[in-house]
């Protein structure tokens, strides 16, 4: 529904670039792609981007960069997507989870530290929801310690600390293009950015089979291109991100000040931090008959997530258990996220709030 309403607010423009770009019959990582890197690293301020076929690839490919091999420790949040952990075990690498933070839902700097052994080599900062991890204190502990910090900032395109984009704050970045993103394709599509620039080349040869020239593979990648039909409807979009980021943020400050005298705890946002708001999350002892009641009034909501990521299946084998994760344990509990997207209007915004309050029993608005 969400993205389909941004589909709408260009649709004439995005069925024009779709059919252009049927009709030259580039199909496939070309002129589109690499017009779209130069405007994505423009946006970002940073040296460069390298587009690929999804974000979960953009991050597995910037692990491949960054040299991470089997055996070798990475650490990543508990409570994420699982993504952020996946692509760690795939290159037969060891995922270490720790808790986040009980106000920012973020990677906690304590517990990555505590964590830190021989085998270290990187660490995931992901940036939950739309507001960047910390990555000051993130950044002192990984060059004390020798180590990368790969951002995951799926959600968190645009977002910034002390004016400096997600995207720019680690060695390198991964992006998705997800279609209910805050940039997104109408279909697949990812991202790769960062301020490592001889892993951005890596990573930039690996999407592309490891090649050198063609036909001569010096690396052992892959095939992650993006095709030309995503990377110009993402191109259309991006020139409406900024507007979009701006309605997402005026929505996300109603709510915020709607709800500040409720029993509930709204988004916190740390002085310097700009959230994007990919989501709009609160935390609610009373989580699971809110989400009944908002059920029941047809009021959109989700839980991200409902399963730390050491309480999956896959994960069993690591030797790990939920409860050495708290905070994470909490927010799986406790978290829902309310309707938040640009589409959104003043009217369905003012519905939220007032079902919100009519569940707490408040005289409402
Ligand atoms: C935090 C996080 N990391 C990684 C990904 C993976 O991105 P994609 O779905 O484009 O592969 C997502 C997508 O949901 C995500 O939210």
């Amino acid at each position: 529904m969400a993205p389909l309403r941004a589909f709408h607010e260009q649709e004439n423009e995005i069925l024009e670039s779709t059919a252009r770009v049927l009709k030259s019959g580039m199909w496939v990582y070309s002129n589109e792609g690499k017009a779209l890197e130069n405007e994505l690293a423009q946006y970002m301020g940073c040296k460069r981007a390298v587009v690929v076929s999804s974000g979960t690839d953009a991050l597995l490919l910037s692990l491949q960069a960054l040299g991470v091999k089997p055996g070798d420790e990475v650490i990543t949040p508990a409570y994420s997507f699982f993504a952020s952990a996946s692509v760690i075990q795939h290159l037969g690498a060891i995922p270490v989870f720790c808790d986040v933070d009980d106000k920012t839902f973020n990677i906690s700097p304590d517990a990555v530290e505590a964590r830190i052994t021989k085998k270290t080599v990187g660490f995931i900062a992901v940036h939950l929801y739309g507001l960047p991890a910390d990555m000051t204190r993130l950044r002192e502990i990984a060059d004390s310690h020798g180590i990368f910090i790969l951002e995951d900032a799926a959600q968190a395109i645009g977002a910034k600390v002390d004016g400096r984009a997600a995207g720019t704050l680690g060695d390198l970045a991964a992006f998705s293009f997800y279609p209910t993103k805050n940039l997104s394709a109408c279909g697949e599509g990812g991202c790769i950015t960062g301020t490592d620039m001889d892993a951005i080349e890596i990573a930039s040869k690996l999407r592309l089979h490891g090649e050198t020239e063609r036909y001569h593979h010096s690396l052992l990648g892959r095939n992650c291109r993006i095709d030309e039909l995503q990377s110009s409807i993402v191109r259309l979009k991006l020139k409406k991100l900024q507007e979009w980021t701006s309605r997402r943020q005026e929505i996300a400050e109603r709510y915020t000040d709607a709800w500040a005298d409720l029993p509930l705890r709204v988004p916190y946002v740390p002085g310097g931090f700009e959230h994007v708001y990919h989501l709009y999350v609160i935390k609610s002892r009373d989580r699971n008959r809110l989400r009944d009641f908002l059920n029941e009034r047809k009021i959109g909501n989700g839980v991200y997530y409902p399963v730390s990521l050491p309480g999956l299946e896959i994960f069993k084998g690591l030797g790990c258990h939920p409860q050495e994760f708290p905070v994470s344990e909490q927010c799986c509990r406790e978290v829902l996220a309310l309707p938040m997207f640009p589409q959104l209007t003043d009217e369905e915004v003012e519905t939220v709030i007032q079902a919100v309050y009519d569940f707490h029993g408040s005289r409402g608005l």
